[in-house]
């Protein structure tokens, strides 16, 4: 196996490796650790049944259900289809992952990692680009990330500012909401110690102590001083690939930049995380 990265910050290749094989301990651990280091792994050449590519994902830790069962593969419902023939009930075309976010942070114990694989891609474009928080943390002016210390976002399944955003479907919208789940602003990696930005802009209600539209204009703030061409790795999609993200240091957007008539699918995955940590 080889681990090669594809910049400084955020991105790296892993060739030479069938994960449908047997992978010793100590190859495992080299995954895991290549991940949290480089944030986005691209693993190549891959080629998985469902029932495959879930036991591949599962050398990275334990999967968990996910939002929108509708989208679970009946035979595998660990599995879900992120596909762009999805129509949600009002027919609109369903825009999976169209704004930046990071996945069910209305959980306790949101997600550590989510992965995708390639079924079938368009011609050119389909995009998904991963950012890395951790380094978004670092660049902020010292007294901005004091000021940030200790506060917490309220997440709830979607959250009041969602329909200034893109993609969010009407099914989404028709959730009946759960008990809101606190989340920290700025979160301690567990493996490398280092700090993040954590939050989803749809699923933050708002930030304890703050009106929403406050709430929102900050998230704003903290999302533009994070989109920097060095902290993204925008993958384009090979046939083969399955991708996989650090959640705890990362967000994530899907790009709509193909043509919607060509068929774009993938099979996403959830690893189970911990407990948040605040800094
Ligand atoms: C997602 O947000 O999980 C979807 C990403 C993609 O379709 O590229």
């Amino acid at each position: 196996m080889k681990v090669s990265k594809f910049a400084p910050l955020i991105g790296a290749e892993v060739t030479g490796i069938d994960l449908r094989e047997p992978i010793d301990a100590e190859t495992r651990h080299q995954l895991n650790a290549a991940l949290v280091d480089n944030v986005a792994l691209v693993i190549r050449d891959q080629d998985f049944t469902p029932p495959q590519y879930l036991a591949a994902v599962s050398l990275f830790g334990e999967p968990m259900p996910q939002h929108f069962t509708q989208y679970a593969l009946p035979d595998c419902p660990l599995v879900h289809e992120v596909s762009n023939r999805h129509k949600d009930k009002s027919g609109q075309r369903v825009k999976h992952g169209a704004g930046w976010h990071t996945d069910h942070t209305n959980h306790v114990r949101p997600p550590k990692y989510t992965c995708l694989f390639a079924v079938s891609l368009p011609s050119s474009g389909g995009d998904t680009a991963v950012v890395n928080m951790r380094a978004a943390y670092e660049s902020l002016p010292r007294d901005i990330q004091q000021s940030l210390q200790g506060l917490k976002t309220v997440n709830v399944f979607q959250g009041s500012a969602a329909s200034n955003y893109s993609g969010q479907s009407a099914d989404a919208q028709a959730e009946k909401k759960p008990e809101p789940v606190l989340q920290p602003l700025i979160r301690v990696h567990p493996d490398s110690g280092k700090n993040a930005l954590y939050f989803h802009p749809v699923k933050t209600e708002n930030i304890v102590g703050m009106s929403p539209s406050n709430s929102q204009k900050l998230l704003n703030d903290l999302l533009e001083r994070s989109i920097k061409d060095e902290f993204i790795y925008r993958h384009k999609w090979r046939k083969g690939d399955m991708l996989i993200w650090d959640n705890r240091a990362a967000m994530h957007k899907a790009h709509f930049d193909y043509n919607p008539e060509e068929f774009r699918l993938l099979y996403r995955v959830l690893v189970r995380g911990e407990l948040p940590i605040s800094a």
